[in-house]
């Protein structure tokens, strides 16, 4: 997109007021933690499906703190929901939309809800957005809403060199990605067409306390934790740039507070490794064996490199924080220091989805020396 006039309104002064959905999941809650944790008076509502990757539990830490839970209100819904995304957006400064599904093997076996979310969702919120443009035009709000649409590296597509830039060519390969692809397609459409404040983050590979534990990371310290098996997609070479969860929600607040409307920015990560990298730093933190990890078949389709360029988010003034090797630390102890959480998600639904993903996989695995 277009770089527009530099950001200033309301959702950039304390207290303001943030429609936060998918606030529930794990980037998310962070940002709601965060912002709230700052107490100048900003005030949440959160709109979340609660989804199998949402949980009130993440919000937990707001609700235990009177002063952080009274500026916290909770509602339980769908983004695809006009009539209640509709007041939420009218009484709104601005809307963060992390709202997503969020896993690329789910979207392989499962792809509707991805497009539901990411395509009709998105569209509803952009509608609504619509409108309380239309009442800033006409004196009945001061001030129209930005809305942030939170992105992907993944809609890129598989980067084999260099490091993608704003400008160029989307070309994702998974139906996740494709879905993602789609929202900020809508969302550009919107600025041009309809002249919404919008401005779009794609951010890198995410990891951190409160990681949904099917994916990579989070699995992976998990199972090793029970000494299961590790079951790693193909030769496990491919590269991911990883960020920490407290790096990604810092960068969304700042672009929220100061990008330019209609702009995309890329979030980097602080480090590009191979899965297999990742996987031997955090069997290093845990003390557990590398024969645990399995090579079992690959994934559909699967990216081999995601690699962006930050000069963009950098001349805005922002600067990860964490260097990988003590983002991966904090988040090993966090997950030995909470078994209580996720072996609540590693319950109920969790063993049906496992065996659909890993049985036959594990089963035919081999050792990944
Ligand atoms: P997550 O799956 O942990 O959280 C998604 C949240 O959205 C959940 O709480 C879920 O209940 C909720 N949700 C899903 N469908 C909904 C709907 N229709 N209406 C309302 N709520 C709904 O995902 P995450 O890892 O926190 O990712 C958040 C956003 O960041 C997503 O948009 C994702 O595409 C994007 N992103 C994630 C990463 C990553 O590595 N995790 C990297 C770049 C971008
Ligand atoms: P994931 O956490 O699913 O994130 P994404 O697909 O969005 O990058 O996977 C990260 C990398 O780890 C990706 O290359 C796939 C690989 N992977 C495995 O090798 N085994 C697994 O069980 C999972 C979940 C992922």
């Amino acid at each position: 997109m277009s770089a527009g006039a530099a950001a200033a309104g309301p959702w950039a002064d304390p207290g303001a007021r943030l429609l936060v959905t998918g606030g529930a999941g794990f980037i998310g809650s962070w940002f709601v933690r965060d912002v709230l944790a700052r107490r100048d008076g900003t005030r949440i509502t959160v709109l979340d499906k609660l989804t199998y990757a949402g949980s009130e539990a993440n919000l937990a830490p707001v609700r235990a703190d009177p002063e952080l839970a009274a500026r916290l209100e909770f509602v339980r819904g769908d983004i695809a929901d006009r009539d209640v995304v509709g007041p939420l957006v009218a009484a709104a400064d601005a809307v963060v939309n992390f709202a997503a599904e969020s896993h690329v093997d789910r979207s392989i076996l499962d792809p509707e809800a991805f497009l539901v979310t990411g395509v009709i969702g998105v569209h509803v919120l952009l509608e609504a957005c619509r409108l309380e443009r239309d009442r800033a035009l006409a004196g009945e709000r001061a001030v129209a809403p930005r809305l942030l649409q939170v992105s992907t590296d993944e809609v890129y597509g598989s980067v084999e060199t260099g490091s993608s830039r704003e400008g160029d060519p989307l070309a994702p390969r998974s139906p996740y990605s494709a879905a993602k692809a789609a929202g900020e397609l809508l969302v550009r459409s919107y600025v041009v067409t309809h002249g919404i404040d919008a401005v779009v983050t794609r951010g890198s590979n995410t990891y951190g306390p409160y990681h949904h534990p099917e994916k990579l990371i989070p699995l992976f310290i998990t199972n090793a934790l029970d000494d299961l098996p590790l079951p790693l997609y193909g030769d496990g070479l491919q590269r991911r740039d990883w960020l920490y969860v407290a790096d990604h929600a810092g960068a969304i607040e700042h672009v929220l507070r100061f990008g330019a409307t209609g702009e995309t920015y890329n979030i980097p990560g602080s480090a590009e490794l191979t899965n297999r990298e990742v996987v031997a730093a955090l069997l290093g933190r845990l003390g557990k064996p590398w024969s645990l990890v399995r090579s079992v078949a690959d994934r559909p389709g699967h990216d081999r490199r995601y690699a962006m360029d930050g000069s963009r988010l950098a001349a805005l003034g922002w600067h990860n924080r964490m260097p990988f090797r003590e983002g991966i630390a904090a988040t090993v102890d966090w997950f030995v220091a909470n078994e209580g959480w996720w072996r609540a998600i590693r319950s109920g639904d969790w063993d049906a989805y496992y065996e659909r993903q890993y049985g036959a996989r594990l089963a035919g695995s081999t050792r990944a020396d």
